[in-house]
């Protein structure tokens, strides 16, 4: 058995450093025709250690070019999350008067401190760029937000609230969220804090992102929440929830829907142990409209053990966030970009198949490497619908959703290396169904060692990864009763 190479993993079309370690995704921004993406990076190893913020760009949000290391450490600590913004009416007087300035929000992390025991180690700067993204300059005052004594005080994302004219901060504090407000990103004041009975606190919270969303049918404008929480996610370690309501420009008050929010919850952006730490784009043209998000692949239970050598870690593949009201309360649906379609090879075919018994192959197209595969199944019935991607040395990926438990499941226990780490491979992963449809809707995204799975639009997201010792070949079904499986297509991508 051949054990797959370093490059035989590294992602065809999900965004991977050239080398050395990335964790979350920072600072994302779009201006001029250009995506930006900057992420926790340390270019000196494979393992977490001294953060910097990578960089990459891309102008359709699929293929990405590496650019130079865009923010390095400081005598005030090295860089940590945030967020970016472009300071459209120079509101910071960082500007030169030729472009807007784009300007980076961030933790500095002092180590030094921390191991000497303070807590005010986590402090916020900032850093601008007068050529759209490409260089950065630290600002001369920094920090521009001092720590008040806390331990974890990080992960700024900072937005334009229109109606009350001024730029709002998402801080993450221990387990809750802080909100700030300031005229110029250069002076914030404190407004208010988020968090107590609400949600799980399994964990610290990390990496928030306060954004406006209009719900699609109704046009009712909500303001959603998302907080990262690591551990403590559904299926272990990190995961990312969300929480929807309004937002008065100091103020979070969550919907009533969701004002008895328990620790055990369901609104959660991924079930899957390997998306964390997502946020959004800003600067999105209001043309496009789309909250754009992508998060970190990964799970802190084993990010520094996964088996590759030169990088460690990819993205999830970027998605466009969409609210729903759903009965009494509010769902965020994901799917990925419709950018990705460009890369359909056009190969698809569409098939109705029956299943029933024993395994029905649906593909064995050799190949699933840069695959996006759909269907539905119409008519459920009490009892599993089971799918396995499998390759001839014997490993299986499997997921599906049982209708007796209305529960979707995604097992990677044998799905090929797994022993470098404890709890890789330890649990299957599950998700409640969140749809009440007869009709199961599925779309599931295949890079060589990513699955996501987007059921029922994107109400349910299942996101993990695996390592493969050879390809998986073939695609089969399976459950006890007959079922018939319409619309299959499947999309070769082009990479
Ligand atoms: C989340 C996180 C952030 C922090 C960064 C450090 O994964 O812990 O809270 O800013 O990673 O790399």
């Amino acid at each position: 058995v051949t054990v797959q190479s370093d490059s035989d993993f590294r992602p065809n079309f999900h965004f991977t450093p050239d080398s050395g370690w990335m964790n979350d995704p920072n600072g994302m921004f779009y201006l001029d025709g250009t995506y930006h993406l900057f992420f926790q990076h340390n270019p000196d190893d494979n393992v977490w250690g001294p953060m910097h913020w990578g960089h990459a760009t891309s102008t359709d949000l699929i293929i990405w070019e590496e650019q130079p290391i865009a923010i390095e450490p400081d005598e005030y600590g090295t860089i940590f999350s945030g967020s970016a913004v472009v300071d459209h009416k120079n509101t910071s007087g960082l500007g030169d008067g030729t472009t807007p300035p784009v300007i980076a929000i961030f933790t500095y992390h002092d180590a030094e401190a921390a191991d000497a025991g303070d807590d005010d180690y986590q402090t916020q700067g900032i850093a601008y760029s007068l050529d759209k993204g490409k260089t950065w300059i630290k600002y001369k005052q920094n920090p521009v937000l001092q720590n008040p004594g806390i331990r974890d005080f990080r992960d700024p994302k900072v937005g334009w609230h229109e109606e009350e004219q001024k730029w709002i901060m998402a801080l993450a504090v221990q387990d809750r969220i802080s909100f700030y407000s300031s005229p110029n990103l250069l002076e914030w004041e404190h407004q208010s804090d988020f968090g107590e009975n609400m949600g799980g606190h399994g964990g610290v919270w990390e990496c928030p992102d306060l954004f406006k969303m209009t719900v699609e049918e109704t046009g009712e404008e909500k303001w959603v929440l998302l907080v990262s929480i690591n551990p403590g996610g559904p299926n272990g370690g990190s995961a990312t929830q969300y929480f929807v309501g309004d937002f008065d420009g100091g103020t979070f008050t969550p919907d009533k829907s969701i004002a008895g929010m328990k620790e055990e919850h369901d609104y959660w952006i991924d079930f899957g142990k390997d998306n964390y730490a997502g946020v959004t784009w800003s600067n999105i043209p209001e043309s496009d409209g789309r909250d754009i998000f992508i998060g970190w692949m990964s799970n802190w239970q084993y990010a520094n053990e996964v088996p590759t050598e030169q990088w460690r870690s990819s993205m999830t593949v970027p998605r466009n966030l969409r609210l729903k009201k759903d009965g009494d309360t509010y769902r965020i649906l994901s799917s990925p970009v419709k950018e990705l379609e460009k890369y359909f090879s056009g190969s698809k075919e569409v098939e109705t198949i029956k299943v029933g018994g024993e395994p029905e192959v649906l593909a064995s197209s050799g190949d699933f490497t840069s695959t996006v595969i759909n269907f539905k199944i119409p008519n459920l019935q009490d009892q599993i619908y089971l799918f396995t991607f499998s390759n001839e040395v014997g490993d299986n990926l499997k997921f599906g959703y049982s209708h007796i438990d209305k529960e979707f499941f995604l097992d990677r226990g044998d799905s090929g290396l797994t022993d470098f780490n404890d709890v890789f491979g330890r649990e299957t992963s599950t998700a409640p169904r969140l749809a009440d449809s007869h009709t199961l809707d599925v779309e599931i995204v295949m890079d060589k060692t990513s699955i996501e799975i987007f059921y029922d639009n994107g109400k349910t997201v299942m996101t993990e990864i695996f390592f493969p010792r050879e390809p998986y070949e073939i695609l089969t079904a399976d459950s006890k009763e007959d079922f018939e499986l319409r619309d299959l297509q499947i999309n070769q991508l082009n990479f």
